[in-house]
């Protein structure tokens, strides 16, 4: 069937987005849906920093890409062999599908499924094909197996999660990247404790879902930083108990003010390696850093060896919040319905498939936190 999708041909194009529309919306031919594959209508995508950074290249994704890893639909196809969706289900994107087998899924650790990854990599679906094919013939990369900025997409079994029919879609999509990654950072990756010192740099769609996580997690204090007064102001609202802003304050200073020398969790959600330097220093003794933004892979991080021995630190990586999509999205979905995570809150904005170029330049210049693509808008222009 046809389908409008947002077809990103070339990264690295100049800002602002809106003038050089490095994504374009063509129309796409999609299927058709195979053994194990589902088709979807796509409901709400998220705009989040990875796409920013596959866009501008610090992400390196195979081109030409049909993009948008975050997002929520109803399935209206099921392919042979579908054994736990049925037509009509809502459903959330887990951005990594997990093959339920290799060794790290078996593990307990699906973020890191083998042939997820390398799928993803490979920009296929979880059995090697890709559904998408443009007005010349040529086969489409998927981006994580998700490639929500289309109105329908074929997706694997294996990248959805069932979800509450009563939840609103546009909520819904939250969970499937920015929530899982913030709030499984906090909970998995840095098994936050109630009255734990907890800070979090760089307050976007996933710092401050650490910072929801982090509150109902009972943390305190809850240090919220960031260089957008805004985003530190809505923090605030979130359960942050301090906010610093490190073009005023030395930040690592403050948190070690704060919290008596160091805070007990220091979450990066920036995706910068100088960040992460700032947040491994502002980690106290027997303390955790956790990694959670993506820096371009030439970057390095270096920290004083003798500070992991003789301070006892940890620093932690944290793909997707080291989740199990399956349990961790309908748990934090039940969070969010009882009051305890109002990710409600990040949603700043809805915008036609055809603005989506103009939604990255708001998410790169700080004005926006999740901007959603509703895909049943008209195409409108920009
Ligand atoms: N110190 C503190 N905060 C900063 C700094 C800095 N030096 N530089 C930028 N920030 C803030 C921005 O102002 C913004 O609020 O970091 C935030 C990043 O937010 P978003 O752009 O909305 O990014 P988000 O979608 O939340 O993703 C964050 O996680 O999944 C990864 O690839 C993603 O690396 C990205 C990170
Ligand atoms: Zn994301």
């Amino acid at each position: 069937m046809k389908t409008l999708a947002a077809v990103l041909r070339e990264a690295g194009r100049p800002t602002p987005y809106a003038t050089s529309q490095p994504l374009e919306i063509e129309e796409l031919e999609v299927g058709p849906v195979g053994p194990g594959e589902v088709l979807v209508k796509i409901s709400h995508a998220g705009i989040c920093h990875s796409d920013l950074s596959v866009i501008n290249g610090t992400r390196l994704r195979g081109l030409p890409l049909v993009m948008g890893h975050e997002a929520s639909g109803v399935i209206v196809e099921t392919g042979s062999n579908v054994r736990r969706l049925n037509e009509g289900d809502h459903v959330v994107f887990s951005f990594v599908p997990p093959c339920g087998s290799c060794p790290p899924c078996i593990a307990g650790r699906p973020a890191l499924c083998r042939p997820g990854n390398e799928a993803n990599g490979a920009g296929t679906l979880l059995s090697g094909s890709r559904r998408f094919t443009d007005a010349g013939g040529q086969a489409l990369n998927h981006h994580s197996g998700v490639s929500a900025f289309s109105q329908y997409v074929v997706a694997a079994e294996e990248s959805l999660i069932v979800v509450d029919a009563g939840l609103p879609l546009q909520e819904a999509a939250l969970f499937g990247c920015a929530v899982i990654t913030g709030v499984g950072a906090v909970f998995n990756s840095a098994q936050a404790r109630p009255g734990s010192s907890l800070a979090v740099f760089g307050l976007g769609g996933v710092g401050l879902s650490a910072i929801m996580g982090a509150r109902a997690a009972g943390a305190n204090p809850v240090i919220a930083v960031d260089i957008v007064e805004s985003k530190l102001q809505l923090a605030k609202t979130l359960g942050a108990t301090h906010i610093v802003n490190p073009t005023e304050t030395d930040a690592v200073e403050a948190i070690r003010d704060i919290t008596g020398g160091g805070a007990d969790t220091v979450v990066e959600s920036v995706g910068n390696e100088k960040v992460l330097a700032q947040a491994y220093a502002a980690t106290g003794r027997g303390g955790t850093t956790v990694a959670v933004g993506l820096p371009h892979p030439d970057r390095q991080f270096t920290v004083p060896a003798i500070s992991l021995v003789a301070d006892e630190r940890t620093v932690r990586g944290s793909y997707m919040g080291s989740a199990v999509p399956k349990r961790d999205v309908p748990k934090y979905i039940a969070m969010y319905q009882a009051g305890q995570l109002p990710v409600d809150k990040l949603l700043t904005g809805t915008l036609g498939l055809d603005a989506i170029n103009t939604g990255m330049d708001r998410l790169a210049d700080g004005s926006a936190v999740r901007q959603m693509v509703d895909l049943s808008l008209p195409l409108s222009g920009q």
